[in-house]
């Protein structure tokens, strides 16, 4: 008999929380799909007190996912869970998560209480939230540096007061390996069968997938974790290499399974790097551009003759499919269609339609059309989210011989305006403009520009991260396109709708009115 680790995914929540990553209602929406998808047992949807935002993706994202636990964090608060509860009204399965510190440094600087109250506050959160689902975790904040008597003695109280799943988080990545897997060890012997036992590891030393990797080890049945290690800081613990090590050391994992599907890890990855715009780095385990890379003389002659001379896992293992040249500027909506679907897309119609379109406009300047460029094309052109400023044209003066100036064209509300306008650099000089058409002004927080495939003509991708009218956060913008200035008007004005979905209706500006 295996034993299961269930995989409680936090992308959409930890993983929100890494600077600039923050995402709109439907990109979270296409996130949990595909987390679904992957075989996630559990994905923590957001924190329902935290924003209407937040609130309103979580109630979202219960109305598509009907196999995987949906979940939503929630402090040791009464009108959290009330929130949460409200968020998670209409989920298939759903479970609350309430948590509380538990350290001595955070009990008495952070939240100013006697440990007797930490036990009181948890045991009615916990008693709240099992009036709403049978399916209650707790989580002991900053377990890491918690005593272990008084660990126990709150889980004790939690699991009476009706927990499920006890959570051990290392919250400021603090431990090693062993110090991790010999505090699960004698916690799961304290609690036994009473309730499943969780890690939640950060990498702030590097050791997160290692210190979850103990925990297994020695007791865990639960891994939090996120795609590409997204999370506060240094991140969170990689789902891909928790995943891949105990599917390829199952001879140290015996008895251990995941409900994963590793054929969906790599798809996924590349849908989470183009919706947050952050990439993993190349060398990254598992998911990054190099991972499966065999660059010097020896390795590639070895790789020839034997694959297992120095790959320990299959690149198809995780859904890659080496990126091989699938179609160019002769192939047919049907070649167009069927390459989509093996890469794991499941459009409408009209998606296709709107994507083939997009597609033939590519390949008419772009020779190779490689895989990545495809999910690229999908996951930045197809969007829910209302297109209240859509980009009609773009012209672009000589910056070298003079002043760099743009003249934008936009349509908005059925109108088609044109503006120009000049600025320190041309990106300056376009984005400039399309503020003073749309009356929105942005403050630039972050640029970005790579590849997406190889050769001279490769795909341009522009990420933007950008701050609206002086509000809290800042939104995302991804452009893509042969031409960088284009692709950066893209992205400007992708941030920008996407900041106009997220804002309730009645406050939208009619910005254009009388230009
Ligand atoms: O790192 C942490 O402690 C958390 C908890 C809220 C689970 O994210
Ligand atoms: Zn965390």
């Amino acid at each position: 008999m295996k034993n299961r680790v269930y995989i409680f995914d936090t992308t959409l929540r930890d993983g929100e929380q890494s600077p600039g990553a923050s995402m709109n209602t439907e990109e979270k929406i296409k996130i949990a799909v595909q987390l679904q998808k992957l075989g996630v047992d559990i994905i923590e949807a957001g924190f329902a007190a935290a924003s209407p935002g937040d609130f309103d993706a979580i109630r979202r994202i219960c109305e598509v996912v009907d196999k995987s636990t949906v979940c939503s964090l929630a402090r040791a608060v009464d009108k959290d869970i009330v929130k949460a509860a409200e968020a998670l009204h209409d989920a298939r399965k759903k479970r609350i998560h309430t948590f509380i510190a538990t350290s001595p440094i955070h009990m008495r600087h952070k939240l100013k209480m006697e440990p007797e109250e930490v036990i009181r506050r948890a045991v009615e959160a916990v008693e709240l939230a099992c009036t709403f689902t049978d399916d209650v975790e707790f989580s002991c904040e900053d377990a890491g540096r918690s005593e272990i008597p008084f660990l126990k003695e709150i889980l004790d109280a939690v699991i009476e007061a009706g927990a499920t799943t006890l959570n051990i988080p290392d919250t400021v990545g603090y431990r090693l390996p062993q110090e991790m897997g010999s505090m699960i060890k004698e916690l799961s012997d304290h609690v036994g069968e009473r309730a499943v036992m969780s890690v939640h590891c950060h990498n702030d030393l590097g050791l997160a997938v290692a210190n979850s990797l103990f925990c297994v080890m020695n007791g865990a049945r639960q891994v939090e974790c996120t795609i590409n290690g997204l999370g506060e800081r240094a991140g969170n613990a990689a789902l891909e290499e928790i995943v891949m090590a105990i599917k390829t050391r199952s001879d140290i994992f015996e008895n251990i399974e995941t409900g994963i599907n590793t054929k969906e890890i790599y798809p996924t990855s590349r849908l989470v790097a183009a919706i947050t715009g952050i990439e993993p780095q190349p060398n990254k385990a598992i998911v990054g551009k190099n991972a499966f890379a065999h660059e010097s003389g020896i390795h590639q002659d070895g790789m020839l003759k034997c694959q297992e001379t120095y790959e320990i896992m299959r690149a198809e293992d995780i859904g890659l499919d080496k990126n091989r040249l699938v179609l160019g500027k002769h192939s047919g909506r049907h070649a167009f269609k069927d390459r989509l679907e093996a890469l794991g897309f499941e459009l409408s119609q009209e998606e296709i339609d709107k994507a083939f379109d997009r597609f033939k406009a590519l390949a008419d300047k772009k020779k190779e059309i490689f895989d990545d460029d495809l999910r690229m094309l999908i996951a930045s052109e197809i969007t829910n989210i209302p297109q209240a400023f859509e980009l009609v044209g773009l012209q672009i003066a000589d910056c070298s011989a003079g002043v760099p100036s743009a003249a934008v064209t936009i349509r908005h509300n059925g109108d088609t305006i044109t503006d120009a306008g000049i600025g320190d650099g041309t990106i300056d000089a376009i984005f400039k403009t399309i503020d003073r058409i749309s009356k929105h002004s942005g403050l630039l927080k972050d640029y970005r520009v790579e590849a997406v495939s190889q050769g001279k003509d490769a795909l341009a991708k522009v990420v933007v991260n950008v701050q609206f009218d002086n509000s809290k956060t800042a939104v995302i913008g991804h452009g893509l396109s042969i031409d960088t200035m284009l692709a950066s008007a893209k992205a400007y004005i992708g941030a920008l709708n996407s900041y106009l979905s997220m804002l309730p209706a009645d406050c939208r500006i009619e910005s254009c009115e009388g230009v």
